[in-house]
């Protein structure tokens, strides 16, 4: 029997994983992991129990146990994230957040606590999976493997507009220095550091709208999944 299909999505920060994630998952009606999410509500469990963002050991035995679940609306469109009873929705996607689960992110226990975590979402009648090493370690036999990447001065941009649309108050320098701090833990880690496969499609998207990015995306699903439904 053959192995329920994977489409692995990876890339930096505030590239547009997301956006082409939901896009996919709703398009093939297929499950959705956001693996980011799952070090982003370990990083704030940890806060919660007084856990040290160093403290490996700890930290990997939280990540074993983590009370997390994933609410998926049926059109994938709206993900909400529950942690221990409380949706984290709010503190989730902050860039406090993302730092801390930076931080985790790079500590080998956890990656390797989270790991049969991640493999469990392979459910029929597929998966799409949006991270930093879904291709090259979580499913290194997925059948498309696509890496997104933008220049960090076109990320910090989108990101602003995404605030600002939100009427949050952002500072673009800021953010742009955010952005290269991470960037440079996630590709610079001794485990799974971000990079794509070997046989990743890399796309640069630093120069193309949201539709010119879908249209693409689509096109190597289509190329590689030959008999994926439109
Ligand atoms: O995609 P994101 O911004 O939600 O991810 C938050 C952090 O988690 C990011 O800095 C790197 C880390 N991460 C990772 O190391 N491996 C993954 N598969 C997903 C995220």
């Amino acid at each position: 029997m053959s192995e329920v299909p994977v489409i692995a999505v990876d890339g930096p920060s505030g590239v547009g994983k997301g956006t082409v994630c939901k896009y996919l998952a709703k398009k093939l009606g297929w499950h959705l992991l956001d693996s980011g999410a799952l070090y982003r509500v370990l990083a704030i469990y940890a806060e919660r129990l007084g856990v040290k963002l160093d403290d490996e050991r700890a930290l990997a035995q939280l990540a074993y146990s983590l009370p997390v679940t994933f609410h998926v609306s049926d059109d994938s469109e709206l993900v909400s994230v529950w942690l221990d009873g409380d949706n984290v929705d709010d503190c989730l996607r902050t860039e406090e957040t993302g730092r801390k689960a930076s931080m985790v992110a790079s500590l080998p226990a956890v990656r390797d606590a989270l790991l049969a975590r991640q493999r469990a979402f392979r459910q029929p009648p597929g998966l799409v999976a949006d991270g930093r090493d879904m291709g090259t370690v979580v499913f290194p036999n997925a059948e498309v493997k696509i890496f997104m990447d933008a220049s960090a001065e076109a990320r910090a941009q989108r990101r602003y507009n995404q605030l600002k649309q939100k009427g949050v108050d952002a500072n673009i320098a800021a953010l742009l220095e955010d952005i290269k701090t991470r960037d440079e833990r996630d590709r610079n880690r001794p485990v799974a550091p971000l990079r794509p496969a070997d046989d990743a499609v890399v796309l640069d998207t630093t120069t193309l709208t949201v539709e010119q990015v879908l249209d693409r995306v689509w096109s190597i699903v289509l190329s590689k999944l030959p008999l994926a439904e439109r």
